[in-house]
């Protein structure tokens, strides 16, 4: 079948390095796609978000299979759009409905939706403008620290930790009063702080039957031991050691099921990928949020895990038969390191020529925001430029592996952490 495929960072090169491996695959397209999609596939010059364009191109190459990849589109409505268009209704999309998509666009109505759902999450209140004294006195009443959150989407900004309560205030009254945030701002989830050890656990949903798949752990700040601004992620692991069998059976009766379950009886659309972050909390699993799309980078070292024929998932999501798929994971590590341009997520200067090594063994180098200057070299376009997965049969192999191919992947201010994973292993 012709796939096309939206979007152009790491998780979509992952993704469509996947996707062409399956024998069902005769054409794959990236919309825009990067250099190493490029490499693989198609890619077509056209905005994530140009839905006319998007349909005419689905028609006019014969697609059998649409995938979405970042949250944007999805939150704007592209699978409602293609399945009101006569020329698309009946081609299979992996993404959820506008609907569905609104549990990672309004932190307000996906925490609604815990609470009605019985999935175990923080207590909250949301808090408007015309409502601000009543959230100063909710803030008066709750313990320290506080989270603050847009309810909204804020390119991963929208959440503060407050220790204080003057600076809880002073928050609110920014977020509410200065939209501080935009207009995802306008709503404000004031949260109970949750203690414990973070994880991102990633679900295959058609609706009604759902596959786990690998969980990772992530790195979002810039500097090592976690310090720093945060970022869309320095990094990943997977498997994760603290979360054994016992959490993880937790996990899928008290979080997955009931949200899966409560998709269907809400009448929610929902085929796609569901990114569902989880802090363990003295052993239970608490959400702290819904994304309804794959991690970036966690997708880098959750894909490589997959035995089972990747495209045949997405197909089960899309047509929703996933109940016939046998996924199948390799019980091996998967350790990526993402490497960004100097300066990031800060401002950074683009058009610097990147060399890659000639030989690449235990690991598979993934493009972020890589593509090609006048000449034809390869150069960074974006923050987060590469993502190198290391594998392994034990953490400490992937992580060699990772890191030495890093070392050969240069270009002038090229950052990356070099603790990815170190907190694990020394856990262990
Ligand atoms: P988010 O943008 O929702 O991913 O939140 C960013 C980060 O803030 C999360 O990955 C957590 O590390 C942290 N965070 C969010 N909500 C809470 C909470 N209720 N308690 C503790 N940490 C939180
Ligand atoms: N790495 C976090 C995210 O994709 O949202």
């Amino acid at each position: 079948m012709n796939i096309l495929l939206l979007g152009s960072g790491g998780r979509e090169h992952a993704f469509a390095w996947k996707i062409v491996q399956s024998t069902n695959c005769t054409q794959l397209y990236v919309a825009p796609g990067n250099a190493g999609t490029e490499s693989i596939a198609t890619n077509v010059a056209i905005s994530i978000t140009d839905f006319d364009a998007i349909r005419d191109f689905i028609t006019s190459k014969d697609i059998a299979l649409v995938v979405v990849g970042p949250e944007e589109p999805l939150v704007k409505g592209i699978v409602d759009f293609l399945q009101n268009q006569p020329e698309t209704a009946a081609i299979p999309v992996v993404g959820p409905s506008q609907l569905g998509a609104t549990l990672e666009g309004s932190k307000d109505f996906s925490k609604r939706f815990m609470q009605r759902n019985n999935v175990p999450t923080a207590a909250y209140e949301t808090f408007t403008a015309d409502q601000l004294e009543a959230g100063l006195a909710y803030l008066d009443s709750q313990n320290l620290p506080i989270v603050l959150k847009a309810d909204g989407l804020a390119a991963g900004k929208g959440v503060l930790i407050c220790l204080t309560l003057e600076e809880a205030k002073a928050s609110l009254k920014e977020m509410l009063l200065d939209q501080k945030f935009g207009e995802a701002s306008s709503k404000v989830v004031i949260e109970e702080f949750l203690t414990g050890i973070e994880l991102s656990v990633f679900v295959a949903t058609d609706g009604k039957n759902y596959k786990i798949l690998p969980e990772a752990k992530d790195y979002k700040r810039i500097g090592e031991g976690d310090t720093g601004l945060n970022t869309g992620g320095m990094g990943a692991v997977s498997p994760v050691i603290f979360a054994d069998e016992a959490f993880m059976a937790k996990v899928e009766e008290k979080v997955v099921k009931p949200t899966v379950d409560g998709l269907a009886k809400e009448n929610i659309p929902y085929k796609g990928f569901l990114f569902i972050g989880l802090m363990n909390k003295d052993g239970e699993p608490h959400v702290i949020e819904y994304n309804v799309r794959m991690g970036d980078p966690e997708t880098e070292a959750v894909l490589p895990r997959i035995e089972s024929d990747f495209l045949a998932l997405l197909h089960g999501i899309g047509t929703g038969t996933l109940d016939s798929y046998e996924l199948k994971i390799s019980p091996d590590y998967a350790t990526t390191v993402v490497m960004v341009s100097g300066g990031y997520p800060g401002s950074y200067e683009k058009g610097k020529v990147i060399s890659l090594p000639d030989t690449v063994q235990g690991a598979e180098i993934f493009h972020a925001g890589t593509g090609r200057n006048e000449s034809g070299e390869l150069v960074n376009q974006g923050g987060r430029v590469i993502a190198v997965t290391g594998k392994g049969e034990s953490l400490q192999e992937a992580l060699s592996n990772a890191f030495a191919t890093v070392k050969g992947i240069n270009w002038d201010q090229a950052y990356y952490r070099k603790d990815i994973g170190m907190d694990i292993l020394n856990l262990m």
